[in-house]
């Protein structure tokens, strides 16, 4: 299908950014600088700097950033790990990979952990906590940390969606033992493949990821133990590194675009928007657009009948609607709910304003076209 209105606009930004993006393919591959080299090392510094972490050790993408860094923080076989459902699996696989369980709890309405509901989830196994800044705004980081102390527990932060968002101005992935960044192609940065980094202001998680990426290979050849091949390819790293310099910019699009879609959808009773954007104490950088609506398989048709690509994420599915994955236990009806009304919008910075009105007159003239919604509207509430 031809789309009007794309998800996501590679082409786009591709153009956009051409001379610059050839300028360094050519400078990375005239130097052979291929594996491990000084265009990785400066992406680290710059990406630390920007989180507001000591260290950044790139990594082959979020999943390996995840599984690397609950290893290095010594969690395995018989600790339990908290986190949600509504995650991609990446989330609950790096948990399995290390060999120990991961404890699903359910979200709250900004689509993110109900911390609420976490001290009982806490057993003597549990070893971790592993939220997830999904959609680019931040768990309520406060109160999660303020239960992780009482109880002695790890952190260790799934900020895949959340590159720059923050609360009271600290950054996500920054509040952790370690926080893991995806730089899969639909990310706000985005590689040319596959991608990932942990940020961390602890020395030896650093060090015992940078070991981890790379065989377990010590300066002077000697390998310290069993691992993997985890490297970010310094080709990759070389383009983030020029692709960061414009993060704030594409923040601050993706902030005004939520504004439009705010002010054109925010009275249609059958949506509940996410939070709009505000200053603080969250700052969300909106890294999808997930709306909760009613009868949203027939806004989804109709959008996709108009030339508009919206899409379910992880096809509709939480962690634990997944039968082989065999976590279909827990109980989590905030979470099964959610996958029955939401629906994500197209939002990236090539998106042109009139691509959005026109994706807007489609949902309004829908909803006029339906049923009034029966009940209570809904609102937008931000936890
Ligand atoms: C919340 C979340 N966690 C983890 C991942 C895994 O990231 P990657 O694809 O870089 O392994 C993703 C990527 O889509 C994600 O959205």
């Amino acid at each position: 299908m031809e789309w009007k209105v794309r998800f996501v606009d590679y082409p786009s930004q591709f153009r956009k950014m051409e001379i610059e993006i050839m300028d360094t393919i050519k400078m990375v591959l005239s130097g052979g600088d291929l594996i491990l080299r000084q265009q990785l090392h400066d992406f680290e510094a710059h990406l630390a700097a920007f989180v507001g972490t000591k260290y950044a050790v790139g990594v082959s993408n979020c999943t390996d950033a995840l599984r690397l860094s609950l290893q290095a923080a010594g969690v395995g076989p018989g600790d339990e790990v908290i986190s949600v459902s509504h995650t991609f699996v990446a989330t609950a696989a790096a948990v399995h990979h290390v060999g120990a369980t991961p404890v699903l709890v359910d979200v709250a309405d900004d689509h993110n952990m109900n911390v609420d509901l976490l001290e009982q989830a806490i057993t003597p196994r549990t070893k971790a906590i592993l939220p997830v800044h999904l959609n680019g705004r931040l768990c309520n980081m406060g109160q999660l940390m303020a239960i992780a102390g009482k109880h002695k527990l790890l952190v260790i932060e799934d900020s895949a969606q959340a590159l720059g968002a923050s609360i009271e101005g600290k950054r996500g992935g920054s509040f952790g033992l370690a926080g893991c960044f995806s730089f899969y192609p639909a990310k706000l940065l985005g590689a040319f493949g596959d991608g990932g980094a942990v940020v961390t202001n602890n020395e030896e998680i650093a060090q015992k990821i940078r070991l981890l990426r790379d065989h377990g290979r010590l300066p002077d050849g000697e390998v310290a133990g069993w691992s993997f091949n985890c490297r970010l390819d310094n080709l990759q790293a070389a383009l983030l590194d020029l692709k960061l310099k414009r993060v704030p910019e594409w923040i601050a699009r993706r902030r005004q675009i939520v504004h439009l879609y705010q002010e054109r959808l925010g009275d249609i009773p059958q949506l509940l928007l996410p939070p709009p954007p505000s200053d603080g104490p969250w700052f969300d950088i909106y890294q999808n657009y997930e709306i909760e609506a009613e009868n949203r398989d027939g806004l989804l048709a109709r959008l996709r009948e108009q030339g508009i690509e919206v899409m379910i994420q992880w096809g509709g599915k939480g962690v634990h609607q997944f039968q082989a994955l065999g976590l279909g236990h827990f109980k989590l009806p905030r979470t099964d709910r959610l996958f029955e009304r939401v629906l994500m919008l197209p939002l990236h910075t090539e998106l042109a304003d009139e691509q959005l009105e026109f994706v807007c007159d489609i949902i309004a003239n829908f909803y006029r076209s339906v049923r009034p919604a029966v009940g209570r509207p809904l609102s937008v509430k931000a936890p």
